[in-house]
């Protein structure tokens, strides 16, 4: 049947790839953003153009700008639709940006999310009856990981040395998304999500910085010689795995989203360049005490409760991502 589903963070790389999914199998959408400058607006705005051309009539996609942390919008939006989901995609993404920034991430994060819970939780009666709440899906992060010394990473790590305020406001989020499930019976899902790329991909992220470097000359400070692992996802196979957990009926879960696989940052430079058969500007950096030497998902959950099943191979996802690289950025867009 179809669904009703509040996504936040719609007009951004993520959130704008899952709300088209949605649509395309026929859900109706409400998505919300607030269009922050963390990068280009215009590049959310066309994202969001393609979403709300891709929707099959209007009344499937309503688009609210605001601000997750505003109580009185966020009240009235759950009081205005019955969400049968909410995916809650929004949120501050950089972890290096997060030492400059981090009571605006933990507001935006944390708060912002708390906002969102005691909206999810308002169709409780008096008497705390508790049916018929929405799914609650959180986009968490592989940084959560921090210093962990098990790889690959499992869900029932404790999690609690993450390295920068942005993954310990994304950790304190799961928290409360426990505390929300134990005191009102919400099913919380929490998706830790791993080094996504593909089109729409955020500027601020590897595989674009290095498509700037090679096709605009710019340089790129590339940590500890290219010697970090990262588990690079395509974000086709994250969108399914979002899609399979709104889906599910679930309790409390947290649950890996990677590919399973992590590969060398050297051999994700020497891919991008074998494509283009160009080299990139690169300047060799000491690695930063916020990033973590290796991420790599262990996915047999994902797998087991979602029936995910990541399809796209590094080398395929690269090709997909610089095809619309080139179309799009070298178009003269942003
Ligand atoms: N891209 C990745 O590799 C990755 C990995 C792990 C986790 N995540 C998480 O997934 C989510 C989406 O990441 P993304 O890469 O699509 O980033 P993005 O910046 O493209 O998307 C986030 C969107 O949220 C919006 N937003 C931010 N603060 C808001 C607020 N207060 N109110 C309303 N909207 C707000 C932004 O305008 C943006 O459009 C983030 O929460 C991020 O932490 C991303």
């Amino acid at each position: 049947m179809n669904k009703t589903v509040l996504v936040t963070g719609a007009a951004g790389f993520i959130g704008s790839s899952v709300t088209q999914a949605l649509l395309a199998r026929g859900d109706s959408v409400v998505g919300m953003d607030d269009l922050n400058p963390y990068y280009s607006p215009k590049r959310k705005l066309a994202n969001l153009t393609e979403v709300q051309s891709s929707a099959p009539d209007n009344q499937a996609f309503r688009f609210i700008q605001g601000d997750i942390r505003d109580r009185s919008l966020i009240g009235r939006l759950f009081a205005e639709h019955r969400f049968d989901s909410v995916v809650h995609i929004a949120g501050m993404p950089g972890i290096r940006d997060s030492i400059t920034n981090p009571a605006l991430y933990y507001d935006i994060n944390l708060n912002g999310t708390l906002t969102l819970l005691d909206g999810a939780v308002r169709r409780l009666t008096p008497k705390g009856q508790t049916t018929d709440l929405p799914r609650f899906i959180f986009a968490s992060t592989s940084s959560v990981y921090g210093a962990t010394r098990r790889i690959p990473f499992v869900e029932s790590d404790p999690c609690d040395m993450p390295l920068a305020p942005y993954p310990a406001s994304k950790r304190a989020a799961e928290l409360l998304g426990f505390t929300y499930h134990h005191l009102y019976h919400l099913p919380f899902t929490a998706l830790r999500l791993f080094t996504v790329y593909g089109p729409r991909g955020r500027p601020d992220m590897m595989a674009y910085k290095l498509a700037d470097s090679i096709f605009l000359g710019r340089n790129v400070p590339i940590y500890a010689n290219g010697q970090m692992k990262r588990d690079w996802t395509y974000v086709d196979d994250i969108v399914r795995g979002i899609i399979a957990a709104v889906d599910l009926p679930m309790e409390y879960e947290i649950i890996n989203l990677g590919r399973g696989e992590s590969v060398l940052l050297a051999d994700f430079v020497g891919l991008i360049e074998e494509l283009t058969r160009r080299k990139a500007n690169l300047t060799t950096a000491p690695m930063p005490d916020t990033d973590m030497p290796c991420t790599f998902a262990d996915i047999s959950k994902a797998r087991r409760l979602l029936g995910y099943d990541p399809s796209v191979s590094v080398q395929q996802g690269i090709a997909r991502f610089l095809a619309w690289y080139e179309e799009y950025v070298r178009n003269g867009n942003e």
